[in-house]
């Protein structure tokens, strides 16, 4: 049988792209079925829909000919994934209260189906505390938001709001159609972000790693089942869904919490950019000027959480990232070396798209043993499957080896 996407449309001016998101998700022979709240259908016409999916379009609950407490139940159970795109305000709210007043609310409410919620709306009305709450309750529940856009938005404003381009959409909805649950019984251990080390209880010291690339994989691993820890540096992310998350601060600290967790853990993967010097003595006071031109700041060498692990791997898996600027082939095998890793995943920071802070990357993976593999540049959350699959089958050649 056809896989089958249900989708919600609700009353936003976006709407007019969630026709373009059936167009694509029909040529990859998804049986889409259309909910449309009526607000929606002051946007787009039912017509629309129905032409694009070939399926009708339900709009309201009590003018069908079939009993509608039969359809809305049939589609519900018939659903591989449940999207609403867009997502008003108001959709949300009313699911995370359980309001169900309609047809959409009444069957997203019915479904055992993974449910994607894309949100459009306005930016103030995005960043309120009402939604902002909504969205935080509706995550709690398995939801997964496919996290709108800045721009220009209808109403003229600038600013998050604006719905993911339907790409964007059919990309997130494939991912999880396919969903592969392999890593199962897999206890990963990550690190993501920069570390902060303080010189005085004003200054610090840190870098530019935004932990984009380790939370991607935390997602993809807890996402494919794995059981996964976070030890996470300075970042802004959100927690990912169904990860656990331990927070650190310098260094040592993430040194102190890798060691604690790793005797658990099957795999690590270090993604993190711990700080590899750290101020000699932190000031206890706000270190002052008095009249210096110049000033010498003294660092010790902090300590590598890598290295102190491969000693100490065992049969568990560990994967490595370098950094490089430059002989990126060179320096990423001496460390796979001298680290005892058994993966490591070598990027070119200087580049434009595969640096810090950016959402993409791309990585060469030097495997132990000899192996090579080229991840080509895409959004750091594919990279992070492609890692995934790479570590999995490193996993099972290794096994009992
Ligand atoms: N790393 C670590 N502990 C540190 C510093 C780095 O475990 N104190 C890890 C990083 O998480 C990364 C790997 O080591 O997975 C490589 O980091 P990178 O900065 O590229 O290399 P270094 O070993 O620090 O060597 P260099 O700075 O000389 O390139």
């Amino acid at each position: 049988m056809k896989k089958c996407v249900v989708l919600g449309v609700t009353g936003s001016i976006a709407a007019y792209k969630a026709a373009e998101l059936v167009s694509r998700l029909k040529k990859r022979d998804i049986d889409v079925r259309v909910i449309m709240t009526e607000a929606a259908t002051k946007f787009v016409a039912p017509l629309t829909f129905e032409t694009l999916s070939l399926n009708p379009a339900v709009t309201d609950m009590f003018s069908r000919e079939t009993p509608w407490e039969v359809e809305h139940i049939a589609l519900a159970k018939r659903a591989d994934v449940f999207v609403v795109a867009p997502a008003s305000a108001n959709f949300i709210g009313k699911f995370a209260a359980g309001i169900a007043d309609d047809m959409l609310t009444t069957t997203v409410m019915a479904t055992k189906a993974p449910v994607m919620i894309a949100p459009a709306m306005n930016t103030n009305m995005y960043e309120s505390a009402a939604v902002q709450e909504n969205i935080g309750i509706l995550r709690r529940r398995g939801c997964e938001f496919i996290e709108p856009e800045s721009g220009l938005l209808a109403c003229g404003d600038t600013g998050r709001g604006r719905l993911a381009e339907p790409a964007e959409l059919e990309r997130r909805i494939m991912e999880r159609l396919v969903q592969k649950r392999d890593l199962e019984g897999l206890k990963l251990l990550v690190t993501a972000g920069a570390t902060r080390e303080d010189i005085d209880p004003v200054r610090y010291i840190t870098n530019r790693s935004s932990g984009k690339m380790g939370f991607a994989i935390a997602e993809a691993a807890a996402r494919r089942g794995a059981e996964v820890t976070l030890v996470c540096g300075i970042s802004a992310l959100k927690t990912p869904y169904g990860v656990k998350r331990i927070d650190v601060v310098s260094s040592d600290d993430m040194f102190e919490a890798v060691d604690a967790l790793f005797g658990e853990c099957d795999a690590l993967v270090m993604a993190a950019a711990p700080a590899d010097f750290t101020p000699a003595e932190k000031a206890a006071q706000k270190l002052k000027k008095n009249g210096r031109q110049d000033m010498t700041l003294e660092l010790r060498a902090t300590r590598d959480i890598l290295k102190a692990m491969g000693a100490k791997k065992g049969g568990r898996t560990i994967v490595g990232f370098a950094a490089e600027t430059q002989n990126i082939r060179e320096n990423a095998l001496k460390k796979l070396e001298e680290k005892n890793l058994d993966m490591i995943a070598a990027n070119d920071v200087a580049g434009e798209n595969t640096g810090f802070g950016v959402d993409t990357n791309a990585v060469t993976l030097f495997i132990r043993g000899g192996g090579e593999r080229s991840i080509a540049l895409a959004d750091k959350s594919i990279v992070a499957d492609r890692l995934l699959d790479e570590l999995a089958e490193y996993r099972l050649n290794t096994a009992g080896a």
